[in-house]
């Protein structure tokens, strides 16, 4: 097939070559915000007077046809005609002649796919900020329903002290709020108009990128031609959003994989989001939470690649940059797939509050609060640390929890103590007394839930 650059060449291009070189298999995707910068560009250089009328309408409603055709699937791409651009222009050029030539004056490819790329991905990214606020509504709703629900906080996973199951849940609102304030930052470095930039020199056409920026809603354009054509940072700074995004999801599946084992049992996924055993009949496994934490690891090792993958490169353009697609499109499905059934997983699974509550009565969760109890009475912090300490290795010996000590043996570490300590380290004491900002006590976390259905509302 001939080629749209064919002119220098003697021979055709090696079959091997064609189907090496042509990344139309993954950039189709792209088609639509290919078609929208050329019918910017086509009105741009009407207006310009660089092309006549009846060119840039012949143009524009042909493009406006080739869209619906692709979307009535009546397209079949070709591997030859090597990426969308060319693609989408040879049909252009095969239905209305000579007009559809010249679309592509005063533009270049490298401008046109930094445009294409840059639209589908501020696209893609509204996509996955709208999963993350329902992630975040359904943290919140299911933290309104367990202010009350105690459970162990832990750290080196040892039990440390008392939290609540809301409080743990709204950590992870405030994790997955922040992603999407990445996301929304990580657009305005991309929400910038290439086009004009040209191969890499710009061009001497008289093209009015403002114009253009502005048809295509972009808040401005490129400073730099080599630049415009050149970097792919945004691509690489999507990639690590996503990469925390995962990395967020990954560890709250790695929790829930915890719980759910029969030593925990702090939850239960739901039957529909969990699988059994082919040969082990009492199976049944947290498959989703671990196919999150694995999907995990792919998205990294997207962005490891693109980041590789332009270490090296010389300015301008270089074919290398090609590769950018697949890894930010891959990462890109990985975030869309794993967050909704992360969503369901999590909002059907049961959760045993009696084993949590339980688990948060052993492991001594409380000792700190018989320490602060001791220090309000008069003593030292690191002399009730200690005291604590011995009491703590007495309670282990005599295999009882701190509160079932009784008032004579907690006399013998301290004769400061007296009845009042078994209010003062009880789990819900402990809990309700941390009600400092950020803290887990019952109305703290409610007024941490109000803000967030507020942000949310406000959004
Ligand atoms: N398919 C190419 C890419 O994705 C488009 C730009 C190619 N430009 C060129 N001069 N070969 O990067």
């Amino acid at each position: 097939m001939a080629k749209l650059w064919g002119g220098r060449f003697q021979k055709s291009t090696d079959k091997k070559v064609d189907d090496f070189n042509s990344s139309i298999r993954f950039d189709k995707r792209m088609y639509k915000q290919d078609i929208k910068g050329s019918i910017a560009h086509a009105r741009m250089l009407r207006r310009q007077d660089i092309i006549p009328q009846e060119d840039a309408d012949k143009i524009t409603a042909e493009l406006e046809n080739i869209l619906a055709d692709i979307e009535a699937g009546k397209i079949e791409f070709e591997v030859d005609a090597e990426d969308i651009h060319m693609n989408i222009e040879k049909i252009l050029t095969e239905r209305i002649g000579d007009a559809g030539k010249r679309l592509h004056t005063g533009r270049s490819r490298n401008d046109q796919v930094a445009l294409d790329i840059r639209m589908y991905l501020m696209d893609e990214t509204g996509v996955v900020e709208e999963m993350l606020v329902h992630a975040l509504t359904v943290l919140v709703d299911m933290a309104a329903e367990h202010t009350e629900t105690i459970m162990p906080g832990y750290t080196h996973l040892q039990k440390a002290q008392p939290v609540t199951f809301a409080h743990h849940l709204m950590a992870y609102f405030e994790m997955f709020k922040r992603d999407l304030s990445r996301l929304t930052d990580c657009k305005k470095r991309m929400n910038v108009m290439p086009l004009g930039s040209g191969a890499l020199a710009g061009t001497t056409y008289p093209l009015d990128r403002e114009s253009v920026a502005e048809e295509l809603g972009f808040d401005g354009v490129t400073m730099n031609s080599l630049d415009g054509v050149s970097d792919r940072d945004f691509v690489i700074e999507l990639a690590s959003c996503l990469s925390i995004i995962m990395m967020h999801m990954s560890r709250f599946s790695e929790e829930l994989i915890l719980w759910s084992s029969h030593e925990f049992s702090f939850v239960e996924p739901d039957d529909a989001f969990s699988t059994g055993s082919s040969i082990m009949p009492q199976k049944k496994n947290p498959d989703v939470a671990e196919l999150i934490r694995g999907k995990t690891g792919r998205v990294y090792g997207h962005l490891m690649g693109l980041l590789t993958t332009m270490k090296g490169l010389p300015l301008a353009y270089n074919k290398d940059m090609q590769e950018d697609k697949e890894p930010i499109f891959d990462a890109l499905d990985t975030v869309k797939l794993c967050l909704p059934v992360f969503c369901d997983m999590l909002a059907t699974m049961t959760v045993k509050k009696d084993n949590m509550l339980r688990g948060a009565k052993g492991g001594f969760t409380n000792a700190t609060d018989v320490a602060d109890y001791l220090v309000k009475k008069g003593l030292p912090f690191r002399e009730a640390h200690a005291v604590v300490g011995r009491m703590v290795f007495y309670a282990i010996e005599h295999n009882k929890s701190l509160d079932e000590l009784t008032t004579d043996e907690f006399k013998e570490f301290s004769d400061i103590i007296e009845n009042d300590i078994y209010d003062a380290i009880s789990m819900e004491t402990c809990v309700n007394d941390r009600k400092l900002i950020g803290g887990p006590a019952k109305e703290t976390v409610e007024k941490a839930i109000n803000k967030a259905r507020e942000f949310l509302e406000n959004r």
